[in-house]
């Protein structure tokens, strides 16, 4: 068990706090704050626990340079119209500077700072520890929340944990107890879905999945690798040919395995990657050679619906097709709404199956949405993130 903010003083203590601030914009306008009102709790507990707070998060990847249109100040604006008081936010070059410093150490109990995106500092990737140092020496205290970067070991996810006491804010505490219950004490039938394009950034969580899982669903662009390595025909679709080895092998493991692997049975084949594409549905056996599979088919559909009506648990990450387009969104809707109708734990991991389910508006029906995409996926792979490994125990 990792301490939590309930587990120390906070009292007029500064306290340094990782979020995950990096939210989608369109220009300086917020298109999606799901992350920043994720931070909401931890923050409003330290306020109300008397702690001088100071933010920090990422925006981007502006790659070590001061660039103005990876400033947080949106995020600062945006933070102080929901907690209810004023964010104090000073854009410095350097994150950490003389003007900075002073304002964390005029900070008041219950007062909130912001401090610029700690990636226009090149040491911040690097977990140099120089710069991990300048962060520390503004608190006393060192709090990670910062689920959606807990897989990268950064100076201000990681570095800063060797100057500070470090404890998890109740973001994290949340996302590693739905994960990890989900896949290591799962209530059975356990079902997960994976989609996505390619084989190769999955495969790893396949593996890990493999040895856990009662039911294994395929969807989305990967489809296609797989059902190449079984032999068939699938025209111009998306194909990992360099993951086809690989792809029969998890076949093989799965079945050794005793897990129910199931693959599209039938696609929506249009003939271009296009909104307006003209497409039918065929069967995998009869993909014509001249269409490309951008969505799984409704007798697809039908199979995974009565898989996840059976479920108790299930953990899904990755598309079924592509649902950005209206017209390949089908899959991914069905599988969603099988999702909310359901009474299983659903737990979805961030990224491109969070943003389905936001776009069918079905977030709130389930169980548990990550707000991480990679973090969610390396968690689910089985590593250690390094951001949580950080974190005190009990
Ligand atoms: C994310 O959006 O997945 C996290 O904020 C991490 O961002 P990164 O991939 O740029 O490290």
């Amino acid at each position: 068990m990792k301490k939590t903010v309930q587990d120390i003083d906070v009292k007029a203590k500064r306290v340094i706090v990782r979020c995950d601030f990096n939210v989608p914009l369109d220009g300086d306008k917020i298109t999606d704050d799901n992350r920043i009102t994720a931070a909401l709790p931890t923050i409003n507990y330290l306020i109300d626990h008397g702690a001088k707070v100071i933010l920090m998060s990422h925006l981007g990847r502006p790659k070590g340079e001061a660039k103005p249109e990876f400033s947080l100040a949106p995020v600062a604006k945006r933070l102080s119209e929901l907690l209810g008081q004023e964010v104090v936010f000073k854009s410095c070059p350097k994150v950490v500077c003389d003007e900075v410093k002073a304002l964390a150490e005029g900070l008041k109990e219950g007062q909130v700072m912001l401090l610029e995106n700690v990636r226009y500092v090149k040491g911040e990737t690097d977990n140099d520890l120089d710069f991990a140092k300048e962060l520390a020496s503004l608190a006393d205290i060192f709090v990670n929340d910062a689920f959606g970067t807990a897989h990268r070991a950064h100076s201000s996810t990681a570095g800063i944990a060797e100057f500070l006491p470090c404890v998890s804010g109740f973001l994290i505490e949340k996302e590693v107890k739905f994960l990890g219950d989900a896949v290591e004490n799962p209530k059975r039938p356990f079902v997960a879905i994976l989609g996505g394009a390619k084989v190769a950034d999955k495969i790893t969580v396949i593996e890990n999945l493999l040895k856990k899982v009662d039911v294994l669903l395929i969807g989305g662009g990967m489809s296609y690798t797989f059902l190449k390595a079984k032999g068939l025909e699938v025209g111009t679709s998306i194909v990992d040919e360099e993951s086809l080895t690989l792809a029969s092998n998890l076949l093989e493991k799965a079945e050794k395995s005793g897990v129910k692997m199931l693959i599209p049975v039938d696609s929506a084949c249009a003939t271009e990657f296009k909104e307006d594409a003209d497409y039918e549905y065929c069967d995998s056996e009869n993909m014509p050679a001249d269409r490309m599979g951008l969505d799984i088919g409704p007798k697809t559909v039908e199979l995974y619906k009565a898989e996840i009506a059976k479920a108790n648990t299930v953990v899904w990450n990755g598309p079924m097709g592509v649902f950005e387009m209206d017209a390949f969104a089908k899959g991914t809707k069905e599988v969603a709404m099988a999702l909310a109708e359901s009474d299983c734990i659903s737990v979805i991991g961030g990224g491109d199956s969070a943003a389905a389910a936001s776009k069918f508006g079905l977030a709130d029906k389930m169980t548990h949405i990550s707000t991480g995409g990679g973090a969610s996926l390396e968690f689910l792979e089985g590593k250690v993130l390094p951001g949580v490994a950080v974190i005190e125990d009990k």
